[in-house]
């Protein structure tokens, strides 16, 4: 009796769930690609402003705004120094002792309780509810001033233009000199939403997001799919913004850094729900990095169709598309002229002289990691190594070929504020 409660009580909290990265919010593609880029990018103005914290032997508070259920902890804490060699354990930018407080705010009280169950029990974190559509909430003015505010996955597209110049210039008067603002908005121009391009540039549009990702295909047409409204933006729309919050707070917004993220996986792309033409690609990439499944290559490959009219659009999705095929298709041949009994390749494909560099070392990459661990013989090195691997190259790819312009899912600006 006793057993079965007990099981009975394990299958409640959720964590008796089958655990797999290939759907869901916190899906591989999630974990492995979107994070990890938002990291990346992140890592060189964070880890400048730790190093100047440190020297003034001052610690760093974060203000997490719409934190929704708390992940932009994890996010922050870890983002890491530098690509760090393989001996070095430790290599937070942000490590436990220099962080002095984190606060996360939000308007929903369900999300803030879910934060507070992943993170509560850190003694330096606190969620609190707050609404900032008409700017900065009055009860977060009342802090002192944080070191880095911080907003991620579109959380900036919940609202008009005009509202976020008023959220900027608050955040530039409550800041201290060289703070540090990150800004995540969703972008204008994904392939995902082609059918949304022609609503007139010079006008602020606004979306209605569904998020039908979260149902399996199979479910997705009975069940009531939520929809709301989501403002989707280019980085010169982002500039008058920025530039309008800049005037009305007398501050200086230094531009350190704009990207654009899932360029190939946004999750849209999977649903066609704005643009049947997508090819399911974040399905097929969540499966390259799930260990012991094997992934159809071919099913990463994208026909891009292009959009009269959207010339300069068209040419960069051609050259980003073409790109990301070219490195599948040429894992794909590697892999088929491995010779297992003699642990070498037979034949290796060319790398052209006219692909783009970012193409080549990938390529390069690609053919080192197969020739140096195809011999392997004991857990299934395709599943647990190679195809892994193809998801990092191909993440590095649209890092290095993004233009950070709001042509991917996200789009993200990293501003220093100056006084
Ligand atoms: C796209 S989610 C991102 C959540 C979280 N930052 C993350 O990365 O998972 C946007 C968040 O903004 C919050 N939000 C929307 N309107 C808001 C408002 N007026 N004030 C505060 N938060 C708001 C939502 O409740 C939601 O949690």
């Amino acid at each position: 009796m006793a057993e079965k409660k007990a099981y009975s009580q394990a299958a409640h909290t959720g964590k008796y769930d089958k655990a797999s990265g290939l759907l869901g919010k916190y899906d591989n593609v999630r974990r492995f690609w979107e994070d990890q880029v938002t990291e990346i990018f992140l890592r060189p103005a964070l880890s400048e402003l730790v190093r100047r914290k440190r020297e003034r032997l001052e610690r760093i508070r974060i203000l997490d705004l719409g934190c929704g259920s708390g992940d932009g902890y994890d996010l922050m804490m870890d983002v890491t120094t530098k690509d760090p060699g393989i001996y070095e354990y430790i290599t937070a930018a942000v490590t436990p002792d220099v962080l002095k407080e984190y606060i996360g705010f939000d308007v929903n009280e369900e999300l803030l309780k879910q934060a507070e169950e992943s993170y509560g029990y850190y003694p330096k974190v606190r969620f609190m509810h707050g609404d900032m559509s008409d700017g900065l909430p009055r009860s977060m003015k009342e802090h002192e001033s944080f070191d880095i505010y911080f907003t991620s996955y579109g959380t900036l597209s919940h609202f008009h233009d005009h509202q976020n110049v008023k959220i900027i210039s608050d955040i530039c008067r409550h800041a201290s000199d060289r703070a540090l603002f990150v800004g995540d908005w969703l972008g204008r121009y994904s392939y995902e939403w082609q059918d949304l391009w022609h609503h007139p540039s010079d006008q602020e549009y606004f979306m209605d997001y569904r998020i039908s990702y979260i149902y399996p295909e199979e479910v997705r047409d009975q069940v009531e799919v939520g929809v709301f409204p989501l403002r989707i933006i280019t980085r010169d729309e982002i500039m008058q913004i920025i530039n309008e919050a800049a005037r009305e707070s007398g501050a200086e917004i230094k531009v350190l850094d704009f990207f654009d993220r899932s360029i190939l996986i946004g999750r849209h792309m999977d649903t066609g729900d704005y643009n049947k033409n997508c090819p399911k690609v974040r399905t097929p990439v969540n499966s390259l990095f799930e260990g012991y499944v094997r992934t159809d290559l071919d099913s990463i490959l994208v026909d891009y169709v292009p959009r009269p009219g959207f010339g300069h659009l068209n040419n960069f999705f051609e050259m980003f598309f073409m790109s990301c095929n070219a490195l599948v298709k040429y894992t794909i041949s590697l892999l088929s002229e491995y010779d297992s009994e003699a642990g070498t390749l037979r034949a290796v494909p060319d790398v052209l002289p006219f692909y783009p560099d970012p193409l080549k070392e990938a390529m390069h990459t690609m053919q080192r990691v197969i020739e140096g661990v195809g011999w392997l013989r004991w857990g299934d090195v395709r599943a647990n190594v190679i195809e892994p691997h193809l998801g990092y190259s191909l993440r590095k790819l649209e890092m290095d070929l993004q233009p950070g312009t709001g042509v991917g899912h996200g789009l993200v600006g990293i501003f220093e504020i100056r006084k």
